[in-house]
């Protein structure tokens, strides 16, 4: 394999960003039918066994009773998202207040097969109770009951909030996690921390992974790496600014440090896995794996271990360009397979920033096809890519088993901690097959990330996990062919919006095929200038010798002049709307005129001037909505920009009256 076929697969992987829909290969085993059928079965007695001879956990039996479909569910959610970093008792207070009084607990009293959960709604009812103070009781009382309560409830919650992240956590220290380690299983440890927002604690987090590799490297008794302990590191914790447009840094920094890790992991024999993150950080992720992989220090180690989400439409291209780096450098990878824990923030962040069309698969079947056909190709590259396949979805597993056939050496399952207990137990005792619990390490402050992940998945009514414990849920449904669900997606596309106009148009800068377009077509206005009358020259404040062009700047006499030849624009609600939508839409075509005009005039980074576009075109279109012909047009209006939002300000404070 040469670098030029490299590049070649890399930019498949950008390629496929366009995919919407899981498809299958003509060449898939998937598409024989009686294979189909095997799995149904296969999956079939997997549920059925976990309904019948397992106990559903307490995690389990808690996010059946209080799911993300109901109102107490995500209130629930929204505390443990917030509590545990809400530094002052006053704001907690008001935080309980807010999202437990308003919810209808009762309706959840008795309903839980679980006494225990049974009694968390009792102490969530009357919490709720004590601080509704709108019931009769309360109103004489209630000031002085939420008083003598708050401090009371605030605890219980609080506890409440850390029995559940206990749930998920193994220890809070690697020493404690290895202490409750069980023989029967494989590990991987996650030392908990991400997203690191400065450079003490990107360090206090590098020192943690490599404390825990230490302490490890004593446990790592076997030749075969993946008989032993490994390691799961977030590249977010590692570095403050692991972002696309900081890439230097992260391969002149951040790099350095990875390495440093991936050689302790190396020395001790374990398997040394790179969590995946957020999408618009896969191009970092591959290109510091490639860089590990390519190391010639880290030569003969087979530790190193890639993470495929089959959530995003890139993944299958992914596989692809890994099992050729592996070819092409020799070496074994490990690579796990998940579906993806961060779904949820990547459909909210593509409709934010107004992207032309989702990273990931927008129906959960088509994620399980994908999950399929990864898994597929995974089998397909053993023994040179060594599979690990995460999930707690019975039906992801008999897919997997059937794809493997008689072979089943070669490859894991993974489970997470606090999650899927049974299903792997099965697979360890009845079919003999390794199995590997991820396992995070650490305390409750850097847990909560990782903890509304967990409740997310728990809680939504669409994951196996919670269907498995809802008893109304048939069998049939739970392990439904995702094959043939052809329901559509039920998502807006990222431009619509829930308001009466569109959204405006956006840009992902860190997708390199976007950046190289629209930085390309900016380059066109560098030299351009824009002149508007004699009078003043306007330049670059980055670059004075930058000439941007010339504006005339008004006096009275100006203003004056204008007043007297300023008309009421007398037309139809509807022709105002429209032309001020046509206004939005061709500052929108004309993008990379604008991006270089605010960045030339006003010495706006790309980011910033992507926003103020975005913000002109928003105006123009928010406020067409406002005209009407029921109103008096109001008159002659004189517009003042300021000089920070020289084109968004002004596009507004014309826009508004115009619609009047
Ligand atoms: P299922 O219930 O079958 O699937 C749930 C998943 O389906 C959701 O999480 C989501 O990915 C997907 N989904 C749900 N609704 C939709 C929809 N409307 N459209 C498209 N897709 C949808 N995740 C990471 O991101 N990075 C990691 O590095 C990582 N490491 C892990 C390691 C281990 C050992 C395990 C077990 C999990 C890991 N995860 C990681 C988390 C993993 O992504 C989730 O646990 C997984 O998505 C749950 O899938 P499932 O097959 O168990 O359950
Ligand atoms: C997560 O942190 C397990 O890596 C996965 O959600």
């Amino acid at each position: 394999m040469t670098t030029t076929d490299m590049d070649a697969l890399r930019s498949s992987i950008r390629q496929q960003a366009f995919t919407t829909q899981a498809t299958l290969p003509e060449s898939s085993q998937l598409n024989n039918e009686a294979l189909r059928g095997r799995i149904q079965d296969r999956a079939h007695l997997l549920v059925k066994h976990l309904r019948e001879d397992s106990k559903p956990g307490l995690m389990e039996l808690m996010l059946a009773e209080y799911g993300l479909s109901t109102d107490e569910g995500v209130a629930l959610m929204c505390l443990a998202e917030a509590l545990l970093r809400v530094p002052d008792y006053e704001t907690m207070d008001d935080l309980i207040e807010d999202k437990i009084a308003p919810s209808q607990w009762g309706r959840h009293l008795g309903q839980s097969a679980s006494p225990l959960i049974n009694s968390s709604t009792w102490a969530l009812l009357m919490t709720g109770r004590v601080l509704d103070e709108q019931r009769p009781i309360h109103r004489t009382l209630g000031g002085m009951v939420k008083r003598m309560g708050e401090p009371v409830i605030r605890r219980a919650v609080r506890e409440a909030m850390k029995i559940m992240g206990r749930q998920f956590v193994l220890g809070e220290t690697i020493q404690g996690a290895i202490k409750r380690s069980s023989g029967k299983y494989r590990y991987s440890y996650d030392m908990l921390g991400e997203a690191a927002v400065s450079m003490p604690d990107a360090e206090e987090y590098y020192e943690d992974y490599a404390n825990a590799i230490r302490a490890l490297s004593a446990h790592c008794n076997s030749d075969n790496i993946e008989d032993n302990p490994g390691i799961s590191v977030k590249l977010s914790a590692l570095h403050p600014r692991y972002d696309e447009f900081q890439r230097d840094r992260v391969m002149s920094e951040l790099l350095p440090r990875l390495k440093e890790l991936a050689k302790l992991a190396m020395e001790a024999r374990m398997g040394f896995n790179i969590d995946a993150e957020e999408s618009e950080r896969l191009e970092l992720n591959l290109d510091l794996a490639e860089a590990l992989a390519r190391d010639p220090e880290l030569e003969g180690w087979d530790g190193l271990g890639l993470v495929v989400q089959a959530y995003g439409t890139r993944s299958p291209a992914v596989i692809d360009w890994i099992a050729a780096l592996a070819e092409e450098t020799g070496r074994r990878l490990m690579v796990r397979l998940v579906k993806g824990a961060y779904w949820d923030t990547e459909i909210k962040r593509a409709q934010v920033m107004g992207l032309a069309r989702y990273p990931v698969f927008e129906t959960k079947a088509d994620t399980d096809r994908n999950y399929s056909l990864c898994a597929e190709k995974l089998l397909a590259h053993r023994p040179r890519i060594y599979p690990q396949f995460a999930t707690h979805n019975a039906h992801s597993v008999a897919t997997v088993l059937e794809l493997a056939g008689e072979d089943t050496s070669g490859f894991e399952f993974q489970r997470l901690h606090g999650m899927g207990e049974a299903l792997h137990a099965y697979l360890r005792t009845k079919m003999d097959l390794p199995i590997r619990i991820y396992a995070p390490v650490g305390e409750h402050e850097d847990l909560l990330a990782y903890l509304v992940r967990r409740l997310l998945e728990n809680g939504a009514n669409s994951s196996f996990v919670s269907k498995i414990t809802d008893g109304d849920v048939p069998i049939d449904d739970i392990i439904a062919d995702p094959f043939l669900d052809n329901r559509p997606s039920l998502l807006r596309r990222p431009l619509e919006t829930t308001i009466p106009h569109t959204n405006s148009r956006g840009y992902d800068l860190r997708d390199p095929l976007t950046h190289v377009a629209l930085i390309g077509a900016r380059e066109e206005f560098r030299e351009t200038q824009w002149n508007f009358g004699e009078g003043r020259t306007i330049t670059n404040p980055a670059r004075p010798s930058d000439i941007v062009g010339t504006v005339h700047f008004c006096d009275t006499s100006d203003v004056e002049a204008a007043l007297s030849k300023a008309k009421i624009w007398d037309v139809p609600a509807a022709t105002r709307k429209e032309t001020l939508d046509r206004a939005a839409d061709l500052l929108e075509d004309a993008a990379p005129e604008f991006l270089a005009l605010l960045a030339r005039e006003a010495g706006k980074t790309v980011e910033d001037a992507i926003a103020e576009l975005r913000e002109a075109a928003d105006f123009l279109r928010y406020y067409g909505c406002f005209a009407s012909d029921e109103k008096e047009p109001i008159g002659l209006v004189a517009a003042v920009a300021p000089w920070n939002f020289p084109l968004a300000i002004f596009v507004g404070e014309v826009a508004g009256p115009l619609a009047a």
